[in-house]
């Protein structure tokens, strides 16, 4: 029974639908753009996101996501209901608009709904229990008459007969989640001995009711489930008085409880909002994405808190919103700090909240020392995940000072980097940041040929690294690169490489221009894809390379008498013209 309409409207945003067709720039709280519907030679065309609506301000044409597609598809609104539910992800139960009497239930449920309201309100006044209560918990009249609190006595069927009184359907009321019924179908009251938190959607339509006991006990809360009015994971707690200054300024506080949004708003944090219960979905990161595109999460400085923190950190993010966490004092909500520190330190906790980043690592330090292996495989994955070079280089300096497998940490910074690299190439997202530029460029002096680079490449690819290792000792090489750097990766690696670890053995290599150039082998694109059948193929080419030299230098300086290894450390790069094309 709720109205679907209302349902896409709060998931398909207009801003990105219009913007599919018309380049819109912000503009104060709205967007503007050319207008799609007449020659437009200056923007005239604004949209709004707070109302869901477009209009263009010199030829009047205006609508909402319904019109839009209609308008600009040519198509009945049957037709873009379909489509525009489709984006959302709603299923339609019926075609077209909804029904006269399926309106009628609608009213009729809100009726019943604002009754409750009225009763919880008017027993709140009565209650001697709960007013004791608010003075205890430091709710002052006027908070609660703004926030329209109440209380639900506890007798039973204080609130079922009231709302038979009023002439409400107890069925109804059964299903809106006020009344239950016992198995011999006499109904009696869900909420009893609680004070009553209201709960209304953006619209600020009065749509679910939260009940906390005024002990102790359990459970503490008890919230509306679904109803035909209500979807839990479409509604916060707070939105429809934070969503004016949100949309201002594009900002939201994400709480986790109704107390704590209302101790934010006392504190003139007023754009704080929660999800109710304790779940954060992405229906609701993307009904924040409406009205803001930068959140700070306020949770509680417990672990319960933090955990949660984590999770809607990554769903807000995998959003697009940009999130900051704010850091309470231990033990804290918003409302016990208020209560203690007062409102001034509430609003400081949020100014001076955090990026992911720090808070990850912050998170990380806690959990683990660096000592543990696994402290590493995290803050390797906390890494790929910063948003830009400066927070990147920003914590790679100080952690490369903890890399306790390379005491250099210029090498221990240079490893992790090449680490984060390999967990980036794993994953979609960001462009790979705060790269080295040498990597890329040639190395002069360091010239091997592109056969001996095959073999070293081998040596990162788990199904030939073992067979790498073993052609690695040999004594196949054609440049004195090629020696040198078998020798030097001998000395760093004598085992071969564990395909399963990371491969930061590399940097146990003394010279850096090695090191250097062992990565860019291990990098390049001419050696992707690599298999056995590429170091095979390499080992061959590099035998027969090596025959011909032998031959050209046997002729030339035949009757001395040199080994043929030892005229091979001394000998500079063949340099004849067919070695030189297959340089590396
Ligand atoms: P106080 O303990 O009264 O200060 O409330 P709080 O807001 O600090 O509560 P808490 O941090 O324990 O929980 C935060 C939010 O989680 C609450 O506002 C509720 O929405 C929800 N919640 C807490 N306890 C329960 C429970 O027992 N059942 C349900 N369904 N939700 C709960
Ligand atoms: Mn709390």
């Amino acid at each position: 029974m709720a109205d679907e309409r209302d349902d896409i409207r709060s998931r398909v945003s207009i801003v990105e639908l219009v913007g599919q067709r018309v380049r819109l720039t912000r503009a104060g709280k709205d967007w503007k753009g050319l207008c799609p519907f007449h020659d437009d030679k200056t923007p005239s065309f604004t949209v709004s996101e707070r109302f869901g609506t477009y209009r263009c301000w010199a030829c009047g044409e205006h609508g909402d996501i319904f019109t839009w597609v209609m308008k600009t598809q040519n198509v009945e609104f049957g037709e873009a209901i379909q489509q525009l539910a489709d984006i959302a992800g709603v299923k339609l139960e019926r075609k077209g608009a909804p029904r006269p009497e399926q309106k009628a239930e609608r009213e009729l449920a809100r009726a019943a709904m604002e009754d409750a309201l009225l009763f919880f309100r008017e027993e709140l006044a009565r209650s001697e229990a709960a007013k004791a209560y608010l003075t205890r918990r430091d709710l002052p009249l006027d908070v609660v008459q703004a926030w329209e609190m109440g209380y639900a006595p506890d007798n039973g069927e204080a609130i079922t007969v009231y709302l038979k009184r009023k002439g409400h359907s107890l069925n109804l009321c059964k299903e809106l989640f006020l009344v239950d019924q016992d198995p011999s179908g006499g109904f009696f009251d869900k909420f009893r001995g609680r004070l009553m938190f209201p709960i209304r959607d953006e619209q600020g339509h009065l749509v679910a009711f939260g009940g906390r006991l005024l002990g102790d006990g359990q459970p503490k809360y008890i919230n509306s489930s679904d109803t035909p009015l209500f979807r839990k994971s479409r509604v916060l707690y707070g939105l429809h008085r934070a969503r004016d200054v949100a949309s201002k300024e594009r900002h939201l506080v994400l709480c986790e409880g109704y107390l704590d949004v209302i101790a934010c708003h006392r504190a003139k944090v007023t754009t704080a909002v929660a999800s109710l219960g304790t779940a954060f979905t992405p229906d609701h990161a993307k009904l924040i994405k409406r009205w803001a595109d930068d959140v700070t999460l306020l949770y509680d400085a417990d672990e319960a808190g933090q955990k949660a923190t984590e999770k809607a950190l990554e769903i807000l993010e995998e959003t697009g919103l940009r999130v900051k966490i704010a850091q309470m004092p231990a033990g804290d909500d918003p409302d016990t700090l208020l209560k203690r520190d007062g409102a001034g330190s509430v609003l400081k906790v949020v100014q001076d909240s955090q990026s992911p980043m720090d808070f990850r690592f912050r998170r990380l330090e806690k959990k683990l020392k660096p000592a543990d292996g696994a402290f590493w495989e995290e803050a390797v994955q906390i890494l790929a995940t910063a948003k830009s070079d400066l927070e990147f280089d920003k914590h790679v300096v100080r952690l490369a000072g903890l890399y306790p497998e390379i005491p250099n940490p210029v090498q221990a910074q240079s490893a992790l980097r090449r680490w984060v690299g390999r967990v980036r190439k794993g994953q979609p997202g960001p462009a790979p940041v705060a790269r080295s530029k040498a990597r890329h460029e040639p190395i002069p002096n360091l010239k091997i040929h592109s056969a001996e680079a095959a073999i070293f490449r081998g040596l990162f690819e788990p199904t030939t690294s073992a067979k790498s290792h073993e052609v690695v000792k040999g004594d196949q090489w054609l440049t004195v690169a090629g020696r040198e750097l078998a020798a030097e990766i001998l000395t760093a690696l004598p085992q071969p490489p564990d395909p399963d670890e990371q491969d930061l053995w590399v940097h146990r290599i003394e010279n850096p221009e090695m090191v250097q150039l062992l990565t860019l082998i291990a990098e390049d694109r001419r050696f992707q894809p690599f298999g056995e059948q590429q170091l095979t193929d390499a080992l061959t080419e590099l035998k027969k390379r090596l025959e011909q030299a032998e031959l050209q230098d046997l002729k030339k300086e035949s009757g001395k008498g040199n080994e043929i290894v030892a005229r091979l450390k001394k000998m500079r790069p063949k340099y004849d013209k067919s070695v030189e094309t297959d340089m590396f």
